[in-house]
């Protein structure tokens, strides 16, 4: 179960410039492409001739057409021509809220009605030109919460990251959990550690010593339905840490949009905003091929996880401190189902 009633990314920009772009998003198959004003559009991948996806149609001066027998699809889901026929009786296929902004295409998957453009949340980094954006996409078969829970709990850095992220004072620091309505915010700080390769990479990307001893910020913050980012950096020690001025630290935010797929299947759009260095493409490019090969390595860890769990729905987890990030998450998940499930009972 996902919450329907949200903004979601379905793709970004370059993913659909010639042709239509088939993905299922919380369960509905969508078409995405270019209407004639340029303006992102999403459908239903239903054509209403003979049920043939439109995504395998294709896509000239904004008009998808089916690429079965030719029907021309309308951006409203209305049928607009097809060869030899009168389409005025044709049945409309549904059309999503769909909007592109930030450098992402966002569809509302639920009740058309409720879309609001100020439900999107701002987002500062990809706005100021004083901020640089990297990031990719990856496709996972997992319950998009146990990605939450993974985003939620950087504990498992140690382990599952342990050449360039991960460090054993991750372990040994709690962190402190709160909820401000429907957002979630776990944080840990540590101090005066040594910076693992990835944060000493970074800065040398800012002009600084990387052998020195660093103070080290996590602060992962989830908002629904299923965003993370988490506000992470380096600074060198005694400098003031996560307040420590710009010249004594590389900071970023990572960037986490989890769009559910199916039950057990995401759509991961992953990436790193930082604010030093902008205009370097260079560091922008060897971040984005740390961050990676690092966001690789949970892939495995999270599929298996998911197969055990459907192989074994009766046993009860455990729910340590640790947890409590992944944990709180999930009561705000489950609060909105819940205020959902009328909806989504008669849909
Ligand atoms: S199925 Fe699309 S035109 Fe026939
Ligand atoms: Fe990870």
């Amino acid at each position: 179960m996902f919450p329907k009633n949200a903004w979601y990314v379905a793709c970004t920009p370059d993913e659909i410039t010639d042709k239509p772009l088939g993905r299922k998003i919380c369960g509905e198959s969508l078409v995405l492409y270019r209407g004639p004003d340029g303006q992102a559009t999403a459908l239903e991948d239903f054509c209403p001739h003979r049920g043939a996806p439109l995504s395998l149609g294709k896509v000239e001066n904004g008009k998808l057409t089916c690429g079965y027998h030719g029907l021309e699809m309308g951006c409203d889901g209305k049928t607009v021509a097809m060869p030899g026929q009168r389409v005025r009786g044709f049945p409309a296929i549904r059309a999503y809220p769909a909007i592109e902004r930030y450098g992402f295409i966002w569809v509302w998957p639920g009740d058309a009605a409720l879309a609001d453009e100020a439900k999107l949340h701002h987002l500062e980094w990809a706005e100021n030109p004083a901020w640089a954006y990297g990031g990719g996409l990856f496709h996972i078969h997992c319950d998009y919460r146990l990605m939450v829970d993974n985003l939620m709990d950087l504990s498992h850095e140690t382990y599952v990251h342990a050449s360039s992220i991960g460090q054993k004072e991750i372990d040994e620091t709690p962190t402190k959990t709160v909820v401000n309505g429907d957002e979630v915010i776990t944080s840990r700080h540590m101090e005066n550690i040594s910076a693992p390769p990835f944060w000493r990479m970074a800065l040398r990307g800012n002009g600084l010593a990387d052998d020195v001893p660093v103070d080290r910020w996590q602060i992962c913050r989830f908002t629904p339905p299923s965003h993370v980012m988490i506000e992470v950096g380096v600074a060198h020690a005694g400098k003031g840490g996560y307040d420590a001025a710009a010249e004594h630290k590389a900071a970023s935010i990572v960037v986490d949009f989890i769009t559910p797929e199916t039950e057990t299947s995401i759509w991961y759009f992953w990436g790193m905003a930082r604010n030093f260095k902008p205009d370097d493409a260079e560091l922008t490019a060897t971040i984005r091929a740390g961050q990676h090969t690092i966001f690789s390595e949970d892939l495995q860890m999270l599929e298996l996880q998911q197969r055990n769990l459907l192989a074994h729905p009766e046993r009860k987890l455990l729910m340590l401190n640790i947890d409590s990030g992944g944990v709180q998450s999930r009561k705000v998940i489950d609060r909105l189902l819940a205020a959902e499930a009328p909806q989504q009972v008669a849909a």
